[in-house]
């Protein structure tokens, strides 16, 4: 008799995102005339860059040919690539690394939510809240929590670390013992962004404490101020103590493409239960070519092209695109009484709901009456309700139409 893995019982809905789209389709089909706006998930609508599609072009003609076609690449990715992103993200930041502590993969989401398999089944781990649900759900799924606390709204076993408009949405180190602590910087869904200041001290808490930060940087180029780092290598010593993940979905318009990298540095170890060391790097490689293929030849080409001179000037046009529509819906919302953070260093604005409202009230709001989509904050973790996410990756037309329809209903009369 086969038996089920149990701790996919203890997840008390669907995925986050997955619930928001099934709702919008009901409305949709129940209201066919509604011109809706989509604000919820974070999916780019800009189409991939010319240099982009000009290099997928040219790998789609290598694949029809004998002498050029590729079967199986390396499941660690192509050098080109791997080359690409150190000279690329980490040597013009002065972060020197080498080609086999470079990974890519299919997505940021992917990767993140397998990380944890090079960890021990007693791993305890700490997440933000709110925080973007795949870090905690996967974790759920591994067994690496207790049962879901419906009073409570999170998962026994857990560490949350409170993000409040007191500590400006940014997470401080736990008192608790961890293992690992998932930091997403800039945060999604917040939008906020720790300085080198603040990061500097999670790295000093990570070695203080033992910990290892699983940083995830998917929004950095979003990053508009020159105080917040743009990789956590930046820090001096976090080597030693953090893995790195990237995604070319929101810098260069890959959510359909699908690639990203994970970094795990030589320097960065955990240790067997009798107390010795054991470099991560070995085992994330290990991992990775017994349950992986690499990521196709054809989108490690494109990803390659993001590097090059046009790709960076045409993918940075589409980051200041979304960042216009960021400033709109900052600004928009403020001025219609809104308290809005975020939207400076992310395609993300962070929405007080007005009069106390709960996230998911207000969302259903927006949906009937403005036929405008967004994320309830509480879909992120119990610390996000009374908020609600709103992505600039839409339309600039739409933006703008959206944040219209939402201050014409005037809830701060
Ligand atoms: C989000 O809306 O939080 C993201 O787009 C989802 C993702 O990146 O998987």
């Amino acid at each position: 008799m086969a038996h089920v893995n149990e701790n996919y019982l203890k997840l008390p809905g669907n995925y986050l995102f997955a619930t928001i789209a099934k709702k919008v389709e009901a409305y949709s089909k129940a209201h066919p005339e509604a011109n809706i706006i989509r604000l919820g998930i974070g999916d780019v609508t800009r189409p991939l860059a010319p240099a982009i599609i000009d290099a997928m072009h040219k790998a789609v003609d290598e694949m029809g040919k004998a002498e050029t076609f590729r079967g199986y690449g390396p499941e660690q990715g192509y050098d080109f690539l791997r080359q690409a992103i150190i000279d690329g993200d980490y040597k013009t930041r002065g972060i020197d690394l080498d080609l086999d502590e470079v990974f890519v993969g299919d997505g940021a989401k992917t990767d993140v939510a397998c990380i944890q398999e090079i960890f021990g089944d007693d791993l305890k781990f700490a997440v933000a809240d709110p925080v973007y649900p795949v870090y905690l759900d996967s974790n759920v799924m591994f067994g690496h929590t207790g049962e879901w606390n419906a009073e409570k709204g999170i998962y026994d076993g857990v560490v949350y670390l409170p993000c409040t408009p007191e500590n400006g949405f940014k997470a401080e180190p736990p008192k608790e013992k961890v293992d690992i602590v998932y930091l997403c910087n800039p945060s999604n869904p917040t939008g906020t962004a720790m300085s080198k200041e603040e990061l500097t001290n999670w790295v000093k808490a990570a070695k203080e404490n033992n910990f290892i930060i699983i940083y995830d940087s998917a929004y950095e180029t979003y990053i508009t101020e020159p105080d917040v780092p743009h990789s956590i290598f930046e820090i001096e010593g976090a080597k030693e103590v953090a893995i790195e993940l990237r995604s070319y979905s929101k810098c260069a318009g890959f959510t359909g493409t699908r690639c990203s990298y994970v970094v795990v540095p030589h320097a960065c170890v955990a240790y067997k239960k009798d107390g010795t060391a054991v470099e991560l790097n070995p085992l994330w490689n290990r991992r990775q070519c017994t349950f992986f293929n690499g990521t196709p030849y054809i989108v490690q080409r494109a990803a390659e092209a993001y590097y090059s001179p046009e790709g960076q000037k045409q993918c940075l046009a589409d980051v200041e695109y979304y960042m216009e529509n960021a400033h709109i819906i900052r600004d928009g919302l403020t001025e219609a009484g809104f308290t809005v953070y975020g939207a400076t260093n992310s395609p993300y604005a962070w929405v007080q709901t007005p009069n106390g409202m709960k996230s998911w009230d207000f969302f259903d709001l927006l949906l009937e009456k403005a036929h405008v989509v967004t994320t309830p904050g509480s879909g992120f973790g119990p610390h996000g309700e009374g908020y609600l996410r709103l992505t600039a990756f839409g339309t600039k037309e739409n933006t703008v139409e959206a944040v219209k329809r939402i201050a014409d209903l005037k809830l701060f009369k």
